[in-house]
């Protein structure tokens, strides 16, 4: 047992739905959200410096006690996951990209299982790497993405201008004919139901939130971290506040929440 926090990073706000998923998943635990909001976005950053910020994040809310990180972003999963396991041997460190990866590989045997990401993301092409190692036969098509985390930063999403935006990208040659499509960015639950309403149930739409929150479960148990009550308030963290950001957060996290501002990099 252990009721220390769970620390959980991402870019911005587009995190707080797998924050809000760990929550759902583990009522009994406390958690530091950090959000990079002065580097926004990560995905068209280069890997060295995500790789600075994330061991910086990281270094940050394990002062605070956290004792595990989550990095609720896809981009900073690609890029800095290998490098902060090596930097933080001892704790577990969680990422978004390979409980999703384990979940298409065991679930579909043959056909194309297919990512919309950041262009970090699908530059890293972490997702085909990964998918087509456990599972050769599965073929993954990719698409960049890249209007898409602006747009849902600023609240504009479930509109016609959205979905014209939406459709635009899943319109590509490449994702004809898919059995699924993998949400390969934490900002994209919040467009969940646009990208179903453009395959008309004909494809299924994989948002790695609750993926990941069910992952960081059972770790918590194999590692005896579980918290056994709840205990102390969650904090929300951002390292530039804006009331913009503060509005839009209540959206991803599904209630209010409070934002401070640290400025960790001064
Ligand atoms: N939410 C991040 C992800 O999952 C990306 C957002 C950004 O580009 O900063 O990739």
């Amino acid at each position: 047992m252990n009721n220390k926090p769970i620390g959980i990073f991402d870019s911005g706000i587009g995190g707080l739905t797998v924050a809000k998923a760990i929550k759902e998943a583990l009522p009994n635990e406390r958690i530091i959200y950090f959000g990079d909001t002065a580097h926004l976005p990560y995905g068209d950053k280069s890997k060295e410096s995500i790789r600075a910020y994330s061991k910086r994040i990281t270094g940050f809310l394990l002062s605070k006690g956290c004792k595990a990180i989550v990095i609720a972003c896809n981009t900073a999963s690609a890029h800095a996951y290998s490098e902060l396991r090596k930097f933080y041997p001892k704790v577990p460190i969680i990422n978004v990209v390979n409980p999703t990866v384990n979940y298409c590989a065991e679930k579909f045997d043959a056909g194309k299982v297919a990512v919309m990401a950041t262009k970090g993301t699908i530059k890293s092409r972490i997702y085909p790497r990964k998918i087509k190692k456990k599972n050769p036969a599965l073929e993954v098509p990719q698409v960049a993405a890249p209007l898409l985390v602006p747009m849902i930063e600023e609240g504009y999403f479930n509109n016609n201008i959205s979905q014209t935006i939406i459709n635009s990208y899943l319109s590509a040659k490449n994702l004809q004919d898919i059995q699924a499509l993998i949400l390969g960015c934490t900002h994209y639950p919040l467009i969940k139901s646009e990208v179903e309403h453009f395959f008309q149930g004909d494809v299924e739409v994989i948002d790695s939130a609750s993926v990941v929150a069910e992952f960081t479960k059972k770790v918590l148990k194999k590692e005896g971290l579980e918290a056994d009550k709840p205990e102390g308030k969650d904090q929300f963290i951002v390292s530039d506040y804006t009331s913009s950001f503060e509005e839009t957060s209540k959206l991803f996290f599904g209630k209010s929440v409070h934002l401070v501002e640290e400025r960790i990099w001064d």
